[in-house]
């Protein structure tokens, strides 16, 4: 058997946690072979729900789940760390927006990185998906410059499903036979979902998204606002943000991280923009088309852009680089 691997997921005790940490400890991610040590960090209030998770992973009685530590110490959480899921932080209410939580989470952030930098192995894959999720993710990877940063991604996979799916049911096929959407920027409502270089297989027969699903005005109207807004509709739905899907969206994630994307498919995840790419100003945290192999991501270059694309790119940009600049005066406080 293969030795342990050592997963931290934070916010343990929380919502997405529940749907997530059966999946990880069942082998979904990591693979059906690999034991895995988990470990759940959540804040000092929460160690009593922590308690009933970790008796309810016990309860599973998964064969690869070699050890499962409770904690609300960051030295303990990310001691010799190989992955590190980081979901805690306030969820968004109704009504809120991410940056009025910018303030708190780069506390936490700040806090969270600087022991991944301290305990955590140089090797370690960070994958941030507490909101705001790209800017935390940056927040993160600044407070640890030991660790590439090429190491640090956000979740933006959530979109990327949601936009596979829309346009799945919009052609009236299963979700799988959608590939290559991509969602540019950050993981809010300004983010852009196009379907420009995506493709559909349309009973045996691979179509350009746009010729597939034959409806231009929607591509670029409805399409687009439902999956920029689908967070808060779900919100406003359940009263609480997505979980189930959120989960899934990290396992889909984590798991390409660790096994790579397959062959002619690419996929969409925050990284770090270093300013030479598709004309996005350095130091965010952008999302962009992806290609993984041997555990090492790939930006996908080249694809053309159109006017119409440009603008939206540069929009979802100008975010960032003021949530960026918010959040820097946080940290330097
Ligand atoms: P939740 O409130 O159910 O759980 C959050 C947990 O984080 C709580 O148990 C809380 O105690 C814990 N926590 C808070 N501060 C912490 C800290 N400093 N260290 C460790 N744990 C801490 O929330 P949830 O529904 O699980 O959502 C978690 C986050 O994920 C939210 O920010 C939400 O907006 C975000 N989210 C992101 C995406 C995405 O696609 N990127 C999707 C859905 C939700
Ligand atoms: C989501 O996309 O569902 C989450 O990020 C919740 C939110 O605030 O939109």
């Amino acid at each position: 058997m293969a030795k342990p691997i050592r997963v931290v997921v934070t916010g343990a005790a929380g919502q997405i946690a529940y749907s997530l940490l059966y999946s990880i400890a069942k082998g979904d991610v990591f693979g059906k072979d690999q034991p895995i040590i988990l470990v759940l960090l959540d804040i000092p209030p929460m160690l009593p729900v922590l308690d009933g998770v970790v008796m309810e992973l016990q309860d599973c009685a998964l064969p690869l789940l070699m050890e499962v530590i409770p904690t609300d110490k960051v030295e303990v959480g990310f001691k010799d760390i190989d992955a590190a899921i980081l979901v805690g932080s306030m969820p968004r209410k109704e009504g809120m927006e991410r940056k009025d939580l910018l303030k708190a989470n780069v506390a936490i952030f700040k806090t969270q990185g600087a022991a991944l930098d301290k305990f955590a192995k140089k090797t370690v894959k960070v994958v941030v998906v507490g909101n705001p999720a790209n800017t935390n993710c940056l927040i993160a990877s600044k407070s640890a410059p030991s660790i590439p940063k090429e190491n640090f991604s956000c979740l933006t996979r959530l979109d990327h499903n949601r936009a596979s799916s829309q346009v799945a049911m919009r052609c009236g096929v299963s979700a799988d036979k959608v590939k290559n959407v991509i969602i540019w920027g950050n993981h809010s409502s300004t983010q852009y979902p196009d379907v420009h270089h995506a493709k559909v297989d349309v009973n045996g027969s691979e179509k350009a998204a746009y010729d597939a699903v034959k409806d231009e005005a929607w591509l670029r109207g409805d399409f687009i606002s439902t999956v920029q807004l689908r967070g808060a509709a779900v919100i406003k739905a359940r009263k609480l943000s997505s979980a189930m899907s959120a989960a899934k969206a990290i396992c889909d994630h984590v798991r390409d991280i660790w096994f790579g994307t397959k062959e002619g498919e690419f996929i969409s995840m925050g990284v770090y923009a270093a300013g030479n790419s598709y004309g996005i100003p350095e130091d965010l945290i952008y999302s962009f088309p992806i290609e993984i192999k041997n555990k090492t991501w790939k930006m996908v270059g080249g694809l053309p852009i159109n006017d119409f694309s440009r603008a939206k790119m540069d929009a979802t940009a100008a975010e960032l680089v003021e949530e960026r600049d918010t959040a820097m005066d946080f940290l330097s406080q």
